[in-house]
């Protein structure tokens, strides 16, 4: 197997927001794998910034806890932390302030690469540009990464957009969607650029329909507040669904390069139709044994944000005319399982008589859990007693194909954070790509929000409301499985 592995160069790495939920979950115990995975050279620093007053030692302190809690199996190696806890230090800054600029002033090198992650609310996101820009501590070629959500609807992701232009050119703006970081995400690339097989047929001759289901069994406990002004077509659909859809439906780029994958993405959005209300369902989970319904959880007994959205889009251009895409996404649902699914059209005519079954081929790329890839094939049924067909997967499950290791893959932010060490912009969204997402989102939700829609009830653990069964049921299709 060829590994072809960009060098990293020394970076000093900025975390503002250090001490936050996502630091602790993600960006930190991501860091310590790649530290001990030697991708962080010599000399290069991580320096966590937020408001608690505390030192280096103690936020060392907090970066240990967070790695013992968060860090996976790679926790118990004591020599790596020790040496990669020599790496880290502290600022107290004040993003709205004057409170310790000058102080990371001084800390950040300007001969390394800068790169700084804005791991804190969006309101911050533009005072931290300005300061950054104001303090001469960024320069023409410091990267910084900003955290979702990216607006909250057209108006407010240009204002954000004109902001950190003010301060910072487009490449050097990393706009995170941790989607574009898994690993089955990039090998849906993979997949239809690399092979022969898929790209002549991937398109409305021999596709039925595609559906996207990204299911979760977590409820919104604990990020109600958030949650509740932005429902699953913010949180989701805008940001991760619509990559994915993306992904799937765009044209072959030149290269895979950051401009050309963007530019072709950008296509697919800007050709997405709108969506007729009646093509849209929205769900709200009930309470069970194991959890508060909805209402509860985000503490408005109220409520019309929806937990659960599904709907049918069309994509209008040459390809894919005619073919519906199907996504669907919510929270409480039965299994945590993410995955895309491309139908093809049944056979023309069968030769094989007495063959009533619909044959189809399906091929599924599971997100998570069990990453893998599998192509369902009509094959004879082995044994005697005449021509029976049945539908059997080629199944390639990364960790059986590629051995055991395979499984173990980077985390979604450790690879998209390396990326910004290496300044590859590919797997994160352009300025353009997220305000066409906007203007494709904003209409729908302001349909709803004007018809007073009220979100359509469904029991937790199940694959979400009636209605969505019914959206593909009306079209004489049936939405994969849901399990883990
Ligand atoms: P938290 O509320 O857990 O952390 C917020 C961080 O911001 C803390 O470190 C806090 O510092 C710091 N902070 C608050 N006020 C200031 C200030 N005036 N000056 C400097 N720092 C300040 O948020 P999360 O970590 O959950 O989220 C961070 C970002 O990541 C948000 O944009 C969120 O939407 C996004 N995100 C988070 C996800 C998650 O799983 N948590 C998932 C996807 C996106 P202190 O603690 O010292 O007060
Ligand atoms: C986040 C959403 O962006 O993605 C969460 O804000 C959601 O609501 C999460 O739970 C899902 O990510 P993953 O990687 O667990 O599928």
């Amino acid at each position: 197997m060829v590994s072809r592995v960009i060098p990293v160069e020394t970076f000093d790495l900025v975390i503002f927001g250090g001490t936050g939920d996502l630091a602790r979950r993600k960006i930190l115990p991501g860091m310590f794998r790649r530290f001990l995975s030697g991708q962080m050279p010599q000399g290069s620093r991580i320096i966590g910034a937020a408001r608690s007053e505390m030192d280096s030692a103690a936020f060392r302190a907090m970066t240990a806890d967070a790695i013992a809690a968060f860090g996976g199996k790679e926790s118990h190696d004591k020599k790596g932390l020790k040496d990669f806890l020599q790496c880290i230090d502290y600022i107290a800054i004040d993003a709205k302030g004057d409170a310790g600029w000058a102080e990371l002033g001084a800390m950040v090198r300007q001969d390394v690469v800068q790169s700084f992650y804005f791991s804190v609310a969006p309101a911050f996101f533009g005072d931290l540009a300005e300061r950054l820009h104001r303090n001469k501590i960024a320069n023409a070629d410091s990267r910084i990464v900003v955290e979702k959500p990216f607006g909250r609807d057209l108006e407010s992701a240009r204002a954000l957009n004109a902001t950190l232009a003010a301060h910072f050119d487009e490449r050097q703006i990393y706009r995170i969607d941790h989607y574009l970081g898994k690993e089955t995400v990039q090998n849906l690339m993979a997949v239809r650029f690399g092979n022969m097989l898929f790209e002549p047929i991937w398109n409305n001759h021999y596709v039925d329909h595609i559906q996207i289901t990204v299911a979760e069994t977590v409820s919104v406990e604990g990020r109600g507040a958030y949650y509740d002004k932005s429902g699953a077509m913010r949180d989701m659909v805008q940001n991760h669904l619509m990559q994915l859809l993306c992904l799937i439906a765009m044209e072959p780029p030149s290269q895979f390069g950051a401009d050309e994958v963007r530019d072709e993405k950008l296509k697919v959005i800007r050709a997405l139709q709108p969506v007729e209300p009646q093509h849209i369902v929205r769900g709200q989970y009930d309470a069970d044994a194991l959890g508060p319904s909805y209402r509860e959880d985000a503490e408005n007994p109220r409520s019309l944000t929806e937990s659960f959205v599904a709907m049918k889009c069309h994509i209008a251009n040459w390809r894919w005319a005619g073919v519906p895409f199907y996504l669907r996404t919510g929270k409480r649902m039965k299994a945590r399982a993410s995955e895309i699914s491309v139908v093809f059209k049944d056979l023309g005519h069968t030769i094989f008589e007495g063959d009533e079954a619909r044959h189809r081929n399906i091929l599924s790329i599971r997100l998570q859990p069990n990453e893998g890839i599998d192509l369902q094939v009509t094959i004879k049924e082995p044994g005697p007693g005449g021509m029976r067909l049945v539908d059997v997967p080629l199944d390639m499950t990364f960790a059986d194909a590629l051995g055991p290791d395979a499984g173990d893959v980077p985390d979604a932010y450790e690879r998209l954070i390396m990326d910004v060490i290496r300044g590859n912009q590919t797997l994160f969204m352009r300025g353009d790509e997220v305000e066409a997402a906007w203007a494709w989102t904003d209409p729908l939700i302001q349909g709803w929000e004007e018809r007073e829609d009220v979100p359509k009830h469904y029991e937790a653990g199940s694959t979400g409301p009636e209605d969505a069964l019914m959206l593909m049921h009306r079209d004489g299709r049936k939405w994969r499985e849901i399990k883990a």
